[in-house]
């Protein structure tokens, strides 16, 4: 083992959400300027040490913590490259705040991966990185449609339907999306198997939803495809009602999304798997976006940023 890096980015779900779970597509994008990168360096001793803000401990006492999903992971990958007695430290520092619908737990994934592949100087391949990174997502969310993998580890726009290969999918050149944090925890796997739930309790209902939520995606993607900013504004818009109705947003989702649509976005949602976390809003220009983000920090996001599509 030698001392190297891994390297991941946020995402954001423009689109899609919860449906793609159910084989409906999705848009997703990494977010280039929000890092997470791993640093792995071997020790002469025996002690697998790891540093994080999830988890700072031994490797060996980390199961019943939040980290367990990541220990998996990296056992597993120990176990590949033969290496379970090899010491290390891994430091994961992460600009992505976690529980926040911006892919941190796959993005740690992804990071960890590369990370080891390279300090066992080893080519690593998309699709391989992926079935990786499924290893922890499974553990952590139990029903993963492997849409926040695909993106914390690209650096395009992705379209993405579960169980393909994922595809860089074209944004126009204006339009800036900004992003605001409730500060509440998302909750994926609940989220995720409070879908499943209603699903079994209202097949035909929740059923519609879902196909609904899989039309305003491909709408989406029209819309992106002829730099019509304001089709994909109704297209996220729309989404959001699904969504709400699907029952994952909430009333601190919905007030960013309220203020955001009263100082002039073009559509507004939530991202990820809500419960919580992130909305995201779509303005016309970076300008435009500049006054939303101020709006959004007025209403109460605790956190913003912008993502200029340019
Ligand atoms: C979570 O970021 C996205 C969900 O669609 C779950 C998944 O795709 O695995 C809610």
């Amino acid at each position: 083992m030698q001392q190297a890096t891994g390297t991941s980015v946020a995402k954001i779900i423009l689109l899609g959400e919860h449906a793609v779970v159910y084989q409906e597509p999705a848009i997703a994008l990494p977010i280039a300027a929000i890092q997470l990168i791993a640093h792995l360096t071997p020790r002469s001793d025996h002690h697998q040490q790891i540093h994080s803000e999830f988890y700072t401990g031994s490797l060996a006492a980390s199961s019943p913590t939040a980290f367990s999903g990541m220990a998996q992971l990296i056992h597993s990958l120990l176990r590949f490259f033969a290496a379970e007695k090899q010491g290390f430290d891994l430091v994961i520092d992460s600009a992505l705040p976690p529980e926040r619908g911006m892919g941190s737990s796959a993005a740690c994934s992804v990071a960890i991966t590369r990370a080891f592949y390279a300090a066992f100087e080893t080519a690593l391949n998309p699709e391989v990185t992926l079935n990786w990174a499924a290893v922890s997502e499974r553990a952590i969310h139990g029903n993963p449609s492997g849409l926040d993998a695909a993106t914390t580890a690209a650096s395009r726009p992705q379209w993405f339907v579960r169980g393909q290969a994922p595809h860089p999918i074209a944004f126009p050149k204006t339009g800036s999306l900004v992003i605001a944090d409730t500060g509440v925890p998302g909750q994926t796997k609940v989220a995720v198997a409070q879908v499943a739930a209603r699903l079994q309790t209202h097949p035909d209902a929740t059923r519609k939803l879902l196909t609904t939520l899989g039309q305003q995606t491909q709408k989406g993607a029209l819309a992106l495809a002829a730099d019509d900013l304001v089709a994909l504004g109704d297209a996220l818009t729309a989404a959001q009602a699904a969504l709400a109705t699907l029952g994952v947003s909430t009333e601190a989702l919905a007030n960013l999304i309220d203020a955001a649509m009263a100082h002039g976005a073009l559509g507004a949602k939530l991202t990820g798997s809500g419960l919580g976390g992130c909305m995201i809003a779509l303005a016309a220009t970076k300008a435009e976006g500049q006054v939303l983000q101020a709006a959004l920090q007025t209403a109460g996001a605790t956190a913003t940023w912008q993502h200029d599509f340019v």
